[in-house]
């Protein structure tokens, strides 16, 4: 009977669970397993499959996700060792006729990324590309009054779509939200997809916002509620609130709360984090008698630039990242907006560089700020095109291109990165001119590195001619290392504290090996010429050092008092 009454509610309990299980929108997977951000203190991690993913990425070129183009990109992926792919997804191929879709190519990436053991992030190019609408499909490019583009203070219709029209945003939020019902039906239980990006640098070239008559209605009357409380700034007229930079500021809130809605849409079809990539605002020259470039003619106006980082986060509170594009070799600069878009409310990540020599040192600046993913763009394509488009990146025959370098380096061991970087144990050190040495402050000891080879005692290190020194010191341990990098040497000492006076470091051991499937393995152990001066890592290098250090004191004191007058 007993036996009886349990059977009878452990059937019932099976069938509930068989009917929630079959209720959720992911087969076999619960929310907590769909990839999604997290955050401790200051620190972000990207987590897939339940662990920290670090994205070492790479995005294809913009007509690169086709069958007829994609074996070539699978070939240059694999050379560059990543573990993520950033592909396109045209709004024009996906929805060639209203209403009807084709997923055709979004199934073959996703097919054919799981045979490469890759990760995705899917491109929506879908009403902004680069600040224009040149993925739209042609049912709307061609029915401008239904769906309205953005007009310019004289009148002319532009190649960008109004983000003013109720027309354009249903439509975007439709095939959006067919693509993702169509990512959760296809990918919900494995994951292959990780991020989506919500259209492709977005804002407007040609006009610093719209004119047209529901712009300017809107421009006219109160700036909406949400944003003055968001803002802390009083309820008045855009121009009245914003000033100067109302024009400006109107096209950030119009454009953001646009793609807000999209991703909103999307994300209740299956919520995987959404990121915006940013066209930005890069200074103007220092001989130009003007203090910052125009909106609209220099920089998409409107995107998430910038000046603009606050009204977007109020306005698209469904995008969970903002994420630089980064297209200069000005690292000063490169520096700069790591720290502007490195806030408590937004993540590091910078989806798309130059493929380009000295961008493997930026990989190293970006880890140390603590970046969720780095990915060179268009690294399929010939490299005629790049070296036209780039000449830096022009490849040394000798020599991989740094990001390749970078990332076959870390590949091995990026599960562990990934956690030291949350649980902020990581920090980086990348050569500039002047600074061929530098030095690591650890709660118990520095870590000096010394860029460029060869060393010679007593000198100050000869650093790189091409800037290509740098290194990462993760903290495993009170005076244990995990330290990698090239073009650079990296020695200890303690810290400059009171009681450091009277105590010394030495090495106990340092071993070379690498993280294999989640378990160090020591290759050898290093000593003599290779820990004496430092830890060398020379370019090319492929394999990480543990390092062990103790502490131990400086002077006998017995002797020090008998020897002392
Ligand atoms: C940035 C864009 O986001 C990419 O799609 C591409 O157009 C590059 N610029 C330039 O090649």
């Amino acid at each position: 009977m007993v036996v009886l009454e349990v059977n009878v509610l452990k059937n019932a309990a099976c069938a509930l669970l068989i009917l929630i299980t079959l209720s959720l929108p992911y087969p076999f997977a619960s929310a907590q397993d769909i990839p999604h951000l997290e955050k401790k203190g200051d620190r972000f991690a990207l987590v897939v499959d339940g662990k920290p993913f670090l994205m070492l990425g790479a995005q294809i070129g913009n007509s690169s996700s086709w069958p007829v183009s994609l074996p070539n990109a699978w070939v240059a992926l694999e050379a560059m060792h990543v573990n993520t792919v950033e592909a396109p997804v045209y709004w024009e191929q996906v929805e060639p006729v209203h209403n009807t879709f084709d997923f055709t190519n979004v199934d073959l990436l996703v097919n054919q990324a799981r045979a490469h053991h890759l990760r995705l992030v899917l491109l929506w190019f879908g009403t902004w590309k680069n600040g224009q609408n040149h993925y739209v499909p042609e049912w709307m490019k061609s029915d401008p009054k239904i769906y309205p583009r953005e007009i310019t203070a004289y009148g002319k219709l532009l190649d960008v779509m109004s983000p003013n029209s109720a027309a354009n945003l249903e439509a975007d939020k439709h095939a959006f939200t067919a693509l993702m019902h169509h990512v959760r039906e296809i990918d919900g239980a494995r994951h292959t997809v990780i991020m989506i990006q919500v259209e492709n640098e977005s804002g407007s070239v040609g006009s610093i916002r719209d004119y047209s008559a529901t712009a300017q209605q809107s421009f006219n009357s109160e700036i909406p509620a949400d944003l003055a409380s968001a803002l802390h700034i009083r309820p008045a007229t855009w121009a009245k609130a914003f000033g100067a930079d109302a024009d400006e500021s109107f096209a950030a809130y119009s454009t953001a709360h646009y793609i807000g809605e999209v991703a909103k849409a999307g994300k209740a079809e299956y919520p995987l984090p959404m990121y915006c990539n940013v066209w930005i605002a890069y200074p103007v020259h220092a001989l130009e008698n003007r203090d910052r470039p125009s909106p609209g003619q220099e920089y998409p106006s409107g995107g998430p630039q910038q000046a603009n980082i606050s009204i977007w986060k109020a306005a698209a509170p469904s995008i969970d990242v903002l994420a630089p594009d980064f297209y200069s070799d000005d690292s000063a600069l490169f520096r700069k907006i790591l720290a502007t878009y490195h806030r408590a409310d937004n993540p590091v990540f910078i989806p798309e560089t130059h493929f380009g020599a000295s961008f493997g040192r930026y990989f190293f600046y970006a880890l140390g700020s603590g970046a969720i993913g780095f990915s060179p763009f268009g690294v399929d394509r010939p490299v005629t095109a790049v070296a036209t488009a780039n000449p830096e990146a022009a490849v040394d025959e000798n020599r991989q291109p740094n990001p390749a370098e970078n990332f076959a380096l870390f590949a091995p061991m990026v599960d562990e990165i990934a956690q030291f970087n949350l649980q902020g144990k990581l920090q980086t050190a990348v050569e500039e001119k002047g600074s061929e040495r530098q030095t690591l402050h650890f709660d118990e000891a520095d870590a000096i590195i010394s860029f460029g080879f060869p060393q010679s005692d007593g000198n100050v290190p000869p650093g790189t001619p091409q800037l290509q020194g740098r290194a990462m010191v993760a903290q495993l341990g009170p005076l244990e290392f995990l330290v990698a990098g090239f073009d650079a040497s990296v020695s200890f000492s303690l810290s400059p504290t009171p009681s450091a006076r009277n105590e010394q470091i030495e090495i106990l051991r340092a071993d070379e090996g690498m993280y294999i499937g989640g378990n160090w393995q020591m290759s050898r152990i290093l000593n003599g010429d290779e820990t004496d001066r430092g830890l060398n890592f020379h370019h090319g290098t492929q394999q990480a050092v543990r390092i062990r250090l103790h502490k131990l004191p400086l002077y006998d004191q017995e002797v020090r008092k008998l020897r002392q007058p």
